[in-house]
């Protein structure tokens, strides 16, 4: 690797290979780490790959010699390994989640306070973002599948009526602050919230989707949490309709809103807007 290449941790994932098509649009060398040559190849992106398991060191070692900058679109339970591996003078961008901020425990977002902990604590140069939910990939099953339910549901059941906040995050931005996060020189570890323009209660956000995707936003029905919880898995047996998972309907209760003020004074991005992002998202032959 020459000392300007970016070594692309998950690289065939759905922000890694986003970040792959910007780099190469941008002209800027990267070398894409997978642990599946056929995946990655099956992308068409073009770049010869390192291949490299996550929990094999000495292969991830070997697959980020020489880099110089290293991304990992990852998640965040692996960075101790990727810290491990990474040469020693290579700075860091890594993504994280805002599940780390959730007041429900779970491997997902404990998986990240640790991966958090470790980056920190090891204080090399670099950064991780903390992205809230992401749409408009291809593939996603936040938007989409949201989409694929409101097709099917006369009503909208929603725990507390849907008025919990949330400022969902277009890929694109998430694309947008990985490049900036990668051009800017850190100096020590840090960690940055990135979001959407401004968060809205749940309940405006799913009219917002049902609208881009050509629906009639339907009523909400304000429905305690335990009952929906107690019935998600029933959409399971229900043909055509996308599973819910119950700790999803759990998350639908809590406030999920960020100043995004350090996002846009240290990186520069400004987010597009929710109504902008779906109209992207659904120009898409779905
Ligand atoms: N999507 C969201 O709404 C959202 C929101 C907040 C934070 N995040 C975080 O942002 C990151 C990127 O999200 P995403 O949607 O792009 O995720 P994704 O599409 O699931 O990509 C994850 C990548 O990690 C790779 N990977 C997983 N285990 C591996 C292993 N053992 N060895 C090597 N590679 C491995 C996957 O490889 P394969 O391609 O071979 O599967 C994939 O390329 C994740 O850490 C996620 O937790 C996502």
């Amino acid at each position: 690797m020459t000392a300007a290449v970016i070594a692309v941790v998950g690289a065939s994932g759905r922000s890694g290979a986003a970040l792959c098509r910007a780099l190469a649009a941008a002209g800027e060398a990267y070398v894409p780490v997978v642990r599946d040559a056929a995946k990655w190849a099956a992308l068409g992106l073009g770049a010869t790959p390192r291949v490299a398991d996550l929990r094999d060191a000495g292969r991830l070692r070997a697959a980020l010699a020489g880099a110089r900058r290293v991304v990992s679109c990852a998640h965040a339970r692996w960075t101790a390994a990727i810290l491990a591996a990474a040469p020693a003078e290579a700075s860091l961008v890594l993504m994280g989640s805002t599940r780390r901020f959730s007041r429900w425990p779970d491997a997902h977002g404990e998986g990240v306070r640790a991966g958090e902990a470790a980056f920190l604590a090891g204080n090399r140069p670099g950064v991780m973002l903390h992205p809230t939910m992401i749409y408009g990939a291809e593939g996603e099953d936040n938007v989409q599948r949201l989409a694929a339910l409101l097709r099917r549901l006369p009503v909208a059941p929603l725990p507390g009526g849907g008025r919990a906040l949330v400022q969902p995050i277009h890929q694109d931005d998430v694309t947008r602050c990985l490049l900036a996060a990668l051009r800017r020189p850190w100096r020590r570890a840090e960690t940055l919230v990135i979001a959407g323009p401004e968060p809205l209660p749940y309940r405006a956000f799913l009219a917002a989707v049902a609208r881009a995707a050509g629906l009639r936003p339907p009523p909400v029905l304000p429905v305690p949490a335990g009952l929906l919880r107690a019935l998600a898995p029933l959409t399971r047996l229900l043909p055509g309709v996308p599973r819910i998972r119950p700790d999803e309907i759990r998350r639908l209760t809590e406030d999920k809103a960020f100043d995004i003020g350090p996002m846009r004074r240290t990186l520069g991005i400004a987010p597009i807007p929710l109504a902008e992002g779906l109209a992207r998202t659904f120009a898409r032959p779905q």
